[in-house]
């Protein structure tokens, strides 16, 4: 492994097999020679703090059932005030397994009957989980043309207007790379307050808003309290989406003992050890946090500079926050570059398809590796789309 030094807990970059071994789905299930690039998980050794706080878990036999006694919401609660400019009282966080389980939660036992709404291009798991909850749902698609990856609020109004009763919220916003200002969020609560919707606020990438970029809570907008509920996870932030600990957050007493009722069958898919790793990232991941937003910046930089070099007809959605870039490959002429990629280049992008189905020259790319493999990644690619 190798330690990029900087101020605090210095990101440790794998090494390909030490990857191979750690990510075994991002690196595991493409070919040896592939690059892999695709799914949200970073090439970055764990904060050795948190990794600690789960083996000594471990080896003291901390592999039993779990028990939601509170420790998450509280660590998020000083999280939240420090990083996210959220204050909450301590007791807000129900914990869940992940965060699409939390999702379809708050669909199935608190959200009222009807069809929900969806930005797309979305994260794809947003596409499945609503019908899976038997609803309907109605996507408004982003016009790929458009200068600003914006959200269309007279789009939304219509939506209500035609009986949509939920907005799922992706904030920031995979795959946009949008940190969504506070007024479009008012706008947001506006419309919805406007139909008597409700609002679930997925805000997973909330810690990793890169220099620029100000996040803000959806529900730490007033008005927001009676019909939001909040999703969030510290899996992508600190690289442990395979601990299972994500959690619903909710200000209104009625919610959360709407959420709290619920049978332990219904919600009993959390780990002792992704309980662990929460508390600990979230009260002593500050350090490691901060050299990982340093080391997203300068990647995003360095894509920028790669694709204006190599890939000068590529469009690049400003990366405001997440290590995931959306990116415009049109100018190319392949109806999937990804796919282009990994056969001619032997990297393995997210397909524009699987986020926006149907839109034609779009992919997205992690960043979320050493430079150097960025750098392969972006060479590897121009190579496949243009044969230089
Ligand atoms: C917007 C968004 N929501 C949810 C998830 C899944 O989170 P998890 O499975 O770690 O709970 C991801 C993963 O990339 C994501 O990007």
């Amino acid at each position: 492994m190798m330690g990029v030094v900087s101020e605090g807990r210095p990101i440790v970059d794998l090494t390909d097999d030490e990857a191979r071994r750690a990510l075994v789905l991002k690196w595991g299930t493409v070919d040896p020679d592939v690059l892999p690039a695709w799914v949200a998980e970073m090439d970055y050794a764990l904060d050795p703090v948190v990794a600690a706080a789960v083996t000594d878990l471990v080896t003291a036999g901390g592999a039993g059932y779990p028990t939601d006694d509170g420790s998450v919401g509280a660590a998020y609660t000083g999280f939240a005030a420090r990083h996210l400019g959220w204050q909450l009282p301590a007791d807000s966080s129900v914990v869940v397994g992940d965060v699409i389980g939390g999702i379809r939660l708050a669909l199935d036992v608190w959200a009222e009957p009807g069809p929900v709404v969806v930005h797309a291009p979305a994260y794809p798991p947003f596409f499945d989980v609503i019908p899976l909850t038997g609803r309907e749902r109605v996507d408004l698609p982003l016009d790929p043309d458009a200068d600003a990856a914006a959200m269309d609020l007279d789009e939304l109004d219509q939506a209500f207007a035609a009986g949509a009763r939920v907005l799922l919220l992706c904030n920031p916003h995979n795959p946009w790379g949008r940190v969504f200002t506070r007024a479009e969020l008012e706008g947001v609560r506006d419309v919805v307050t406007a139909h008597g919707g409700q609002v679930i606020a997925d805000e997973i990438h909330g810690p990793l808003t890169l220099p620029g970029a100000t996040f803000t809570a959806y529900q730490s907008l007033a008005g927001t309290a009676e019909h939001a509920v909040t999703v969030t996870s510290p899996s992508k932030a600190f690289n442990v989406a395979g601990l299972h600990c994500a959690h619903l957050v909710s200000t209104s007493e009625r919610t959360l003992a709407r959420l709290r009722e619920v049978p332990l069958v219904r919600n009993h898919a959390y780990s002792p050890l992704g309980i662990a790793a929460a508390v600990t990232a979230y009260t002593h991941g500050d350090p490691w946090l901060a050299s990982l937003v340093e080391r997203l910046d300068q990647q995003r930089s360095l894509l920028r500079e790669l694709l204006d070099e190599r890939l000068p007809k590529a469009r690049m959605r400003p990366l405001e926050a997440t290590f995931l870039a959306w990116v415009d490959l049109r100018g190319y002429g392949y109806d999937d570059p990804a796919a282009v990629a990994l056969e001619r280049g032997r990297v393995m992008l997210g397909s524009g398809h699987d986020y926006h189905p149907g839109l034609a020259g779009h992919a997205r790319i992690n960043i979320a590796t050493s430079p150097d493999r960025l750098i392969a990644i972006v060479t590897r690619l121009a190579a496949a789309l243009t044969g230089r």
